[in-house]
């Protein structure tokens, strides 16, 4: 019983230490709008890889373009092509590609009302 409640207790801590997280994920932000205007990669909403997107399509055109979006993740993919076949991107290494595209899905991706 003792080693019962111990477990209890400690998947109680564990899911008071996974609640901020999740309650952080819900908090992502899905409207142009709610990007606050000082944030260093406005107009693109914050999020892992968003260095690498803001720098790799602001050479060309405005971030706008990107925000524009709420593309599933296989447009984006054919997106991401198309700037390199046809509007003279240079290709990304397949590394910054990757973070690139799952930056644009999901961040920017169908859950995005723009
Ligand atoms: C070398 C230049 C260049 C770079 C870099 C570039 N783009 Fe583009 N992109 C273009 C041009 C040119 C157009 C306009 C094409 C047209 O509409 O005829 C365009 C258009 C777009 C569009 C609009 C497509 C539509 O439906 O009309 C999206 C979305 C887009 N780019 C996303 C990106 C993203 C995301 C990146 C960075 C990962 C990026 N672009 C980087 C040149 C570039």
């Amino acid at each position: 019983m003792k080693r019962y409640l111990s477990l209890a207790r400690a998947a109680l801590a564990a899911l008071v230490v996974a609640m901020p997280v999740a309650a952080h994920a819900q908090d992502r932000i899905t409207r142009l709008a709610d990007v606050p205007e000082d944030f260093e990669f406005h107009p693109l909403p914050p999020g892992e890889g968003v260095d690498e997107v803001y720098y790799g399509c602001i050479a060309c055109h405005s971030l706008r373009t990107v925000t524009n979006g709420g593309y599933s993740r296989h447009i984006w993919d054919e997106l991401l092509d198309w700037m390199v076949e046809d509007q003279g991107m240079l290709e990304p290494e397949p590394e910054v590609r990757e973070i690139m595209l799952d930056y644009l899905a999901t961040y920017i991706g169908e859950d995005w009302e723009g």
